[in-house]
């Protein structure tokens, strides 16, 4: 029986869904449990018997069905980063489109993007920082393949993107600093990075870590609460694009009830652990040494 059971309709709208979790359960007192199985300081390259082929098709039938989405932002649109969003939410305070939503705001300038700049947001209940909102498969998922892929997957799919990087509109000055950013918490939004399409002039670096190129075939994951980013090595009209999906490892979601639910790992396993240990993918198990 689930321990905490959260009601979308149930909370305040001046609150975010994560925040309101946290204050109303126990989870706080977890999030110093250590990861037993990797260091996620560094990149884990995690052992799968995925079928990236049929990944890399239907992410290619998403792209060509749904296009690129440039990354919104007050200032302008980035031509540089963006792509398809594959969740949404459907009490989303903008606008915006179904399949965009988890792609930057309007109401931060490009800048403003680094760890969840939320001043200018009277309330960010519905806007892009109110990740557990982004709660349903957008539909670039569902009205392709790629449908089947997400619903293989055990845990919930939270704020997930296909994300494309041009490498063309990033240039030779804005190079050292493109693309640092830190995302949630793993405990709030445990992520896995799968290369679609990339070569080697495309790099990927945690902070205060080597740079390295993220090769086809693998998925991968770290903490993304740590500052890191992928970034060009030469300005030239090539792109990379990876998958990134994001998983609520301790709260389930009901559909029909539209509510989170703890599930049997809540205060119990590491996400980490459990994405090595194949509780997020049955066919995602141990890592690559
Ligand atoms: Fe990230």
């Amino acid at each position: 029986m689930a321990i905490h059971k959260f009601y979308v309709k149930d909370i305040p709208d001046t609150k975010c869904i994560w925040p309101y979790i946290n204050e109303h359960s126990d989870i706080g007192r977890h999030y110093s449990m250590p990861v037993t199985l990797a260091d996620p300081n560094n990149l884990i390259n995690l052992k799968h018997e995925l079928d990236i082929n049929s990944l890399i098709m239907s992410s290619t039938e998403m792209i060509d069905k749904y296009g690129f989405n440039p990354w919104q932002a007050a200032d302008n649109d980035m031509q540089s980063y963006g792509g398809l969003s594959l969740v949404y939410n459907p009490d989303y305070v903008d606008d915006v489109d179904s399949n965009k939503q988890t792609l930057g705001t309007k109401t931060n300038n490009s800048n403003e993007f680094f760890y969840g700049k939320t001043g200018k947001f009277k309330s960010t209940r519905n806007t892009y920082f109110d990740s557990y909102a982004f709660r349903k498969l957008a539909p670039c998922v569902t009205e392709t393949s790629f449908n089947d892929i997400a619903k293989s997957f055990k845990r919930h799919i939270l704020r997930s993107r296909l994300a494309t990087v041009n490498a063309e509109y990033v240039s030779n000055n804005d190079r050292h600093n493109f693309g640092w950013h830190r995302d949630e918490s793993v405990f709030e939004n445990l992520r896995i990075n799968i290369p679609i399409i990339t070569d080697e002039t495309f790099m990927f670096e945690i902070k205060d870590k080597p740079a390295e190129h993220l090769g086809i075939g693998n998925v991968y994951s770290w903490d993304t609460n740590i500052a890191h980013r992928v970034f060009p090595t030469i300005q030239e009209p090539r792109s990379r694009t990876h998958l990134v999906l994001g998983f609520s490892p301790w709260f389930d979601y009901d559909i029909e009830e539209d509510c989170f639910y703890s599930n049997e790992f809540y205060g119990e396993m590491h996400p980490i652990d459990m994405l090595i240990s194949g509780h997020v993918h049955e066919k995602i198990k141990g890592i690559k040494l």
